[in-house]
């Protein structure tokens, strides 16, 4: 294993005030968004939409890395330069979604367990061969008013991340590690603290196990957040304090960065409250994003499918890659959003 260059590539994807992209909506996801600005999922006009992504001017300042799906990392701009090459030149690593979904976890009703493992190294080698230079796994553990997630549940799900994780590093990929406990529900904070808590405890001790190297590894965790039905939202520094304490107590020091996903939250709440954590001051882990919905949801209210709002579109991708950016930093307020 080249820990070196694993290691390298993971501290690349969050140096500066850099952080990730996800644009690894599913199919099915994607044309949910798609739907949203009746705008019909079809290979062009996915192909189209990630170009527009991808090609915006000046995002390779706030973005280090681009995670895509498997259609995506096989598609090209209009003038036939494959995705992954054009985000390369442009200093800005390309990765994967390798996982295959979550589905019902047998005998343990209402909980889930990510699929994928099977084949996955021979996937991987040929992922690597497309330019690919890190991969993401996403486990969903849902929070509900009863027991879950039950211990075994959370077990199951750690588990899967650390074979995973520990088979990228095996193929000289860097295993984004994405253990994603769901912002619905009713619970409040200190409920998402505890749950997030024991999800953290057993997905570390799962890496360890599985010799997954801290170093060449990137963690995108959820922030610890009320329930989106609780009627107590808490302010961005409530949420900063509750996170960085969890984190602290459970994510070792030799990790180089956080990259949080947005889980739902619109993209305003997204950027005060990461801006809320590095206000903080210093971590031993770089503490970033690596929003889907946080970055993408004013682009495709600006595109709207129509190729005269392109401007539009990658205008509000560059300023919400450019205020996460100042986020990072702990540089951030609120007034910005007024500006252009
Ligand atoms: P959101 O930021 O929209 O939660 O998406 C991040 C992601 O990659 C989910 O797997």
């Amino acid at each position: 294993m080249d820990t070196q260059k694993l290691s390298a590539v993971a501290s690349a994807i969050v140096s500066h005030a850099k952080g990730v992209l996800a644009a690894d909506e599913s199919s099915p996801t994607i044309k949910k968004r798609f739907d949203s600005i009746d705008v019909e999922s079809t290979e062009p006009t996915r192909r189209r939409y990630r170009e527009i992504l991808f090609t915006t001017e000046g995002i390779e300042q706030e973005i280090g890395g681009v995670i895509l799906f498997d259609e995506t990392i096989r598609q090209s701009t209009l003038d036939g330069v494959p995705f992954p090459k054009l985000l390369a030149e442009r200093g800005i690593v390309p990765g994967i979604k390798v996982d295959r979904g979550a589905r019902a976890l047998a005998c343990y009703p209402g909980e889930k367990v990510t699929e994928g493992l099977d084949g996955l190294r021979d996937r991987l080698v040929e992922y690597r061969e497309l330019g690919a230079g890190f991969a993401k796994w996403r486990a969903v553990i849902e929070i509900d008013e009863h027991d879950a997630p039950s211990p075994f549940g959370i077990r199951a799900n750690a588990h899967a991340l650390a074979r995973y994780a520990a088979l990228c590093q095996e193929e000289g990929l860097v295993p984004i590690v994405e253990p994603e406990v769901l912002m619905d529900g009713g619970h409040g904070i200190e409920r998402c603290e505890e749950v997030t808590s024991r999800v953290l405890e057993a997905v570390f001790s799962e890496l360890d196990a599985h010799r997954v190297l801290f170093e060449g590894m990137l963690l995108k965790p959820n922030m610890v957040i009320a329930g989106k039905q609780c009627f107590r939202q808490n302010s961005p520094e409530e949420v900063a304090e509750a996170t960085i304490r969890c984190l602290n107590r459970y994510v070792p020091a030799a990790v180089p960065g956080i990259v949080f996903l947005s889980g739902g939250q619109k993209a305003e709440e997204a950027t005060a409250n990461l801006n809320a954590m590095n206000k903080m001051g210093r971590r031993p882990w770089e503490v970033s994003f690596s929003y889907g919905r946080a970055l993408q949801a004013p682009v495709l209210a600006a595109w709207k499918g129509q190729e005269s709002n392109v401007a539009a579109a990658q205008q509000a991708l560059k300023k919400r890659a450019r205020l996460n950016g100042l986020a990072r930093e702990g540089k951030y307020s609120p007034a910005m959003e007024a500006e252009a």
